[in-house]
């Protein structure tokens, strides 16, 4: 890929497209195009054609999709697979119909089945049930990876699909309501250790910064010492302790969002692209359970307080790795380790909120 090629990446906006972005820049690629989702709804067939007929990109990332956390995606799925399934269909089209040279589209891990061998490897893909509190979701996920493969097929074009594991980094959502587990966990030590240190400044600094969730912060008065030590609370952040969801006992796999933006710019750069098979995965190939990674952070981030785990809440599935090997064999492999990675979040979080 030249430095001079014109780039598209779809949803810059995002963790993954930001990241996409930075590497690109850094990397010196100057002619990569960008519009916010208010300017250009990928939904909208003609809207993205007019838009790719005017500016012919080479080269598109495709990290627009509708993301969200079990909450939304269990509670609104007709949003989920429409909206998904909308941008994937009408990115893949534009890119076929005006002629982008290639095009990387990215997914996720719950495309797999619900009961999936562990370590999860490509061929596992449509062999059982999906998770039920994803599945809209994940067949929109599952239906623009064979879009890629039928148009390569049918069409001769060059599109690859990869499936991250679970990200984190730069970028990352904070609302409590909506986060993942360990963007969330940050957060609640990071508050909790204010509250402990009585420094109200960096909590009500915070709280105007990113919101609680569940419309707890709207009209919060930050003066009011009790009022945010009740939001606090009814987050899982008390006095002296932190509660998390489930025995703390699952697996999982995390993948920082910097490692995931240079796999992306190796494999779209890859020769014979279309031989690489229809999609790859790219985790870590490192697990961590629920209740050592809340360990780690409460050592990175320095918060005295108690971890209470939650039984009561369900764990979810006990472990959910990838196999990486073929993406690993291919030339890419993860080299932020955890606990560097975890750190440099919080150290980004913290800087934020002395900004304010
Ligand atoms: N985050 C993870 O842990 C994770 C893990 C595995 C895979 N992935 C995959 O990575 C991809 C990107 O995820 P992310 O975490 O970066 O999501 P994100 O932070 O929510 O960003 C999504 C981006 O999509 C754009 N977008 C949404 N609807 C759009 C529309 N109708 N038209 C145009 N743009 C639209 C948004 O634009 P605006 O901001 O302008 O609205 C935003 O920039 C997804 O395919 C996801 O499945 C993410």
């Amino acid at each position: 890929m030249k430095h001079s090629a014109k780039i598209y990446v779809a949803g810059h906006g995002g963790m993954v497209g930001s990241a996409i972005l930075r590497l690109l820049k850094s990397e010196g690629f100057y002619n990569i195009v960008t519009k916010k989702s208010r300017e250009l709804d990928l939904r909208n067939q003609s809207q993205t054609n007019d838009f790719f007929d005017q500016e012919k990109p080479e080269y598109v990332f495709l990290a627009a999709a509708k993301v969200g956390g079990i909450v939304a995606n269990s509670t609104r799925q007709a949003d989920f697979i429409y909206d998904n399934l909308a941008i994937a269909k009408n990115v893949i089209y534009a890119s076929y119909k005006f002629g982008a040279k290639r095009l990387l589209n990215l997914g996720s891990s719950c495309i797999y089945p619900k009961l999936a061998n562990q370590p999860m490897t490509e061929n596992q893909l449509l062999t059982g049930l999906l998770e039920p509190t994803n599945e809209a979701y994940a067949i929109a996920k599952i239906a623009a990876i064979k879009l890629c493969r039928y148009f390569n097929e049918q069409y001769g074009t060059e599109f690859i699909s990869l499936m991250p594991t679970n990200l984190y980094g730069t970028g990352d959502n904070y609302n409590l309501e909506k986060s993942h587990v360990l963007p969330a966990l940050i957060r609640k030590m990071i508050l909790g250790k204010a509250l402990q240190e009585n420094n109200f400044e960096l909590v009500k600094s915070d709280i105007l910064q990113n919101p609680i969730g569940w419309g707890n912060s709207e009209n919060l008065d930050c003066d009011d010492k009790n009022e945010i030590k009740t939001i606090l609370g009814r987050a899982g952040i008390g006095d002296d302790s932190v509660y998390i969801w489930g025995s703390g006992s699952p697996l999982r796999e995390f993948l920082h969002v910097d490692d995931l933006a240079a796999a992306c710019l190796h494999f779209i750069q890859k020769n014979n692209i279309t031989d690489l098979g229809e999609f790859l995965n790219i985790g870590s190939a490192s697990e961590i359970s629920i209740k050592d990674l809340a360990i780690l952070i409460k050592e990175i981030v320095g918060y005295g307080g108690k971890l209470d785990f939650d039984q009561s809440k369900p764990d979810g599935t006990p472990r959910k790795l990838m196999d990486s090997s073929k993406a690993n064999s291919l030339g890419w492999s993860a080299s932020i380790d955890l606990r560097n990675g975890i750190e440099s979040v919080v150290g980004g979080y913290l800087r934020k909120l002395d900004k304010k």
